[in-house]
């Protein structure tokens, strides 16, 4: 495949992915956030990302079965388009452990590096695999998380630990210590950062 038709079939699985994901994110976002969201052409990202994999993506077919009906063609849509796509960690195994890198990672839509460009608002989904925490860490950043397949443990700083399925707003203000735990289930998350430094890596 020549260099522009390969670029082409990135894009064409991108755009039906980015469609999905917009879908999640303009259902999801409570309204103060919403109008945050700038124009997207999602036939013509800003930037292609060259696609790389990670081993939590071994977990995508476990997702799409354990989710609620209208979460599964976003999962199905990852699936099909996997080898395409750039996922990515912000953590090194110094940060947290090989055991966490192998059952954690994102795929990154809107953000200052991101397919499509916002310097305000920054969305995404993050995958974790069946037995794994997400140690306790904050950040300058605002975040929302709705999580579409898998239940997992919440820790928040003020609130403490909770079991949380189904697709609630899990919200984190600035600077709030909080912490995840999955135990038996993968999950996959949507997630949305606004306010300070959205490419800052979170402090540990
Ligand atoms: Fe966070």
């Amino acid at each position: 495949m020549n260099k522009a038709n390969n670029r082409s079939n990135i894009s064409l699985g991108l755009s039906s992915l980015a469609t999905l994901w917009l879908a999640q994110l303009t259902l999801r976002c409570p309204p103060e956030w919403h109008s945050l969201i700038p124009p997207l052409n999602l036939k013509k990202p800003n930037r292609i990302l060259v696609p790389k994999s990670l081993p939590v993506l071994s977990y995508l077919p476990q997702m799409a079965k354990q989710a609620p009906k209208e979460n599964q063609p976003l999962i199905n849509c990852l699936i099909q388009n996997e080898s395409k796509l750039h996922f990515n960690q912000t953590y090194s195994a110094e940060d947290f452990g090989e055991n966490f890198l192998k059952q954690y990672g994102w795929i990154k839509f809107l953000g200052p590096d991101a397919y499509w460009h916002s310097d305000i608002l920054s969305s995404g989904l993050v995958l974790f695999g069946d037995y794994v925490t997400y140690p306790e860490h904050w950040h300058v950043a605002e975040e929302l998380y709705f999580p579409l397949s898998g239940t997992a443990l919440w820790y928040h700083e003020e609130k403490g630990w909770a079991t949380i399925a189904g697709c609630p707003l899990i919200h984190h203000a600035s600077n709030i210590k909080h912490s995840m735990r999955t135990f038996g289930e993968p999950m996959l998350a949507l997630y949305i950062w606004r306010g300070g430094n959205l490419v800052q890596k979170s402090n540990i």
